[in-house]
């Protein structure tokens, strides 16, 4: 069993490419209400969950519920895909207006793993291309999140790993 320990009140960062597992994760490891999915975020403003040019509204949107749960002291969880640094910068900015640790969970599959699970999915239809520049943005990513800002980096690499793995919370006092 991987122990991933996170402060009781965090942002947490879901880090990985399509298929990866990320909402399967965060389903697993959070109640609904504290995982603030790209996804929900598009279908609310674009009535699409996958209209990509809602992105832009997507994330605004969804940086300001983040803001107001940290305010609130509520952990919060960020699944996307958080692959590029101007993504996780938004989220590191938002965490940091409000004393919160931002904290990175990575979860890193084969590339055929990820490339099978898409294939299965209606819902998902970009092609191995696009695929392989998210596990190039992924492989960039690694030397980066601590550089970032994020508190702490938990990597979880293979399917068993992701599957073994448990949350401890840390008591903030
Ligand atoms: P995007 O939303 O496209 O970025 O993908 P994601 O990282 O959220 O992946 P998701 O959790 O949706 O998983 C993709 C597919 O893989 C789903 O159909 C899941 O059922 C399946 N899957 C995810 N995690 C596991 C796992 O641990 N075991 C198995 N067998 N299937 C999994
Ligand atoms: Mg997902």
């Amino acid at each position: 069993m991987t122990v991933l320990d996170i402060p009781e009140l965090a942002l947490v960062a879901l880090v990985g490419v399509s298929g990866s597992g990320k909402s399967t994760f965060a389903r697993r490891h959070f109640a609904p209400s504290q995982v603030l999915s790209s996804d929900t975020f598009r279908g609310l403003v674009a009535d699409d969950e996958n209209d990509q040019s809602a992105s832009a509204d997507a994330f605004d949107a969804l940086h300001h519920v983040a803001a107001i749960r940290l305010r609130r002291g509520l952990l919060t969880v960020v699944d996307a895909t958080n692959l590029q640094p101007h993504a996780r910068a938004g989220l590191i900015r938002v965490a940091r207006e409000h004393d919160v640790l931002p904290v990175a969970i990575v979860l890193d599959v084969p590339e055929a793993v990820a490339w099978e699970r898409t294939e299965a999915r209606a819902d998902r239809t970009h092609g191995r291309q696009v695929l392989n520049r998210m596990r190039r943005d992924l492989r960039q990513s690694y030397g980066r999140l601590a550089r970032e800002g994020f508190r702490k980096v938990h990597v979880l690499r293979g399917v068993d790993e992701i599957d073994a793995a448990e949350i401890r919370y840390e008591k903030l006092f």
